[in-house]
């Protein structure tokens, strides 16, 4: 018999079998806990609840490790390209080279949306978030592509609906920046590989040739692998939580990407390249911006800073940061928000309010003078976070469905309202 811990409540000693993971992660399994006791567990945020067990990702926040299927993410953002690493998260292993010729030509295959979803964008006012727009389209897919939508998908089924999101999640956010700045659409070509073809659509035009450079494509490569999956954070357990039910893929990818757009999550990104240009309005006084931190009563936040689990420093702001430097030096950027983020976690990294709650940059902090230097509007960062996030959110679904223990999600309250009392006739209320 493995370990156990023993609980005492009412005086009686409940035994909990403890799992360890294959880092040595230590759990007590609680999945009885009620049923035996009459007693559940109280955790705002899940921040002591583990929801699952899972294959895919490891992060140790305390050490600022993160790997997928085992492989450390600076060798991964280092060697892989973005399509290798969806199939690394999807399937659990690197692809031989037949299974990625396989993998790619499927996509190319599958870029193009239903002619009719075009009629969609025409819909949205041009001040319409690509968030929003983003999450209805990618819900719609379930409507234009039944064929792609079974009760009971076999392996076969949940091939073919990955690699249809996968690809055709670029043409939809190419498709509503398009709509957003009056261009006409630009359609996938077969000739070019997964991020070339995004940016091909998002900035060519009839009048205008976009010339693809090497050095951009790699820093978004760098980036969409960092936002590759980072286990069971608020988007990817949205999504487990909706598939659960045995929703869709698209319904509970649409709900991830609802998720994901939150200012304390992927739009995060957003928010921090908003306030380092709120900062440099305001005469460029970084200090002032830290000691608004600091206060409770300012309700101010940095952006950009801070992390659930990354108590040490997140290993992927670290590789954006060199990557934004190195992308700016070649392009012959001067950006001077980079200039204010870098001299505002200088100062906040000194400061003991920040040292004690083990603040430090997160993946958001330095992405967003990338997506700038790229050309990306603001609004599109987010989005760009989601077309990153897709494999995992579509492997921790595979995961989730192929695992025949999984049950629906449905967390449990303590309930603190009235007791009960009487229903008051309209007439009689005060
Ligand atoms: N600026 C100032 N104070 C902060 C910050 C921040 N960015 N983040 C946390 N704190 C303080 C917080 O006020 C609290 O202080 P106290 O103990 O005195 O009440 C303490 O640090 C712990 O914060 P928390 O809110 O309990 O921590 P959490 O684990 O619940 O929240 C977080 C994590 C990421 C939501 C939070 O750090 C935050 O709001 N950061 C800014 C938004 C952001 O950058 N989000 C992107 C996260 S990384 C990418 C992703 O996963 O999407």
């Amino acid at each position: 018999m493995g370990d156990i811990a023993k609980l005492i409540l009412d005086g009686k000693t409940y035994e909990l079998p403890i799992i360890v993971g294959t880092e040595k992660e230590k759990a007590f399994d609680i999945s009885k806990l009620r049923a035996q006791t009459g007693y559940i567990t109280l955790d705002p945020g899940y921040g002591n609840t583990g929801a699952c067990t899972s294959n895919i990702t490891f992060v140790d926040g305390e050490r600022g490790i993160l790997r997928y299927r085992g492989i450390p993410i600076e060798q991964i953002a280092d060697q892989c390209t973005f399509v290798e690493t969806a199939y690394l998260l999807i399937y659990g292993e690197l692809p031989n080279q037949k299974q990625l010729d396989d993998f790619s030509n499927a996509f190319t295959r599958h870029s193009t949306i239903h002619e009719d979803m075009k009629n969609f964008f025409d819909a949205y006012p041009s001040t319409a978030h690509p968030m929003g727009i983003l999450s209805a389209m990618i819900c719609s897919l379930a409507a234009y592509y039944p064929e792609l939508v079974k009760p009971e998908p076999t392996p076969k089924d949940i091939d073919t609906v990955a690699v249809q999101l996968l690809s055709k999640v670029r043409t939809i956010c190419s498709f509503s920046y398009k709509k957003s700045i009056g261009e006409p659409f630009v359609y996938p070509r077969p000739d070019l590989k997964y991020i070339p073809n995004f940016l091909n659509m998002m900035f060519s035009s009839p009048t205008r040739d976009y010339k693809i450079d090497s050095e951009v494509v790699s820093a978004l490569r760098t980036l969409l692998i960092l936002h590759a999956d980072h286990e069971q954070n608020c988007s990817t357990s949205t999504v487990r939580l909706v598939g659960s039910s045995l929703a869709n893929l698209f319904a509970s990818i649409s709900a991830g990407i609802c998720a994901l757009w939150g200012p304390l999550h992927g739009g995060a990104n957003q928010e921090v390249i908003e306030m380092l240009q709120q900062i440099y309005a305001d005469g460029s006084n970084v200090k002032k911006y830290v000691d608004m931190a600091k206060d409770p009563e300012k309700n101010f936040r940095l952006m950009g800073f801070g992390h659930r689990v990354y108590k040490n420093f997140d290993p992927r702001a670290k590789i954006i940061k060199r990557r934004a430097d190195a992308l700016l030096k070649k392009l012959g950027i001067r950006d001077p928000l980079l200039d204010i983020a870098m001299k505002l976690e200088e100062v906040a990294l000194k400061d003991d309010y920040f040292i004690e709650r083990k603040l430090y940059p997160n993946v958001d902090f330095y992405s967003g003078i990338i997506y700038r230097a790229i050309g990306i509007p603001i609004d599109m960062f987010p989005v760009m976070f989601a077309i990153g996030r897709m494999p995992g959110w579509i492997a921790h679904w595979k995961e989730m469905i192929e695992n025949p223990t999984t049950k629906i999600g449905r967390p449990r309250q303590i309930y603190a309202g009235h007791t009960e009392r009487k229903y008051v006739p309209l007439e009689q209320r005060g």
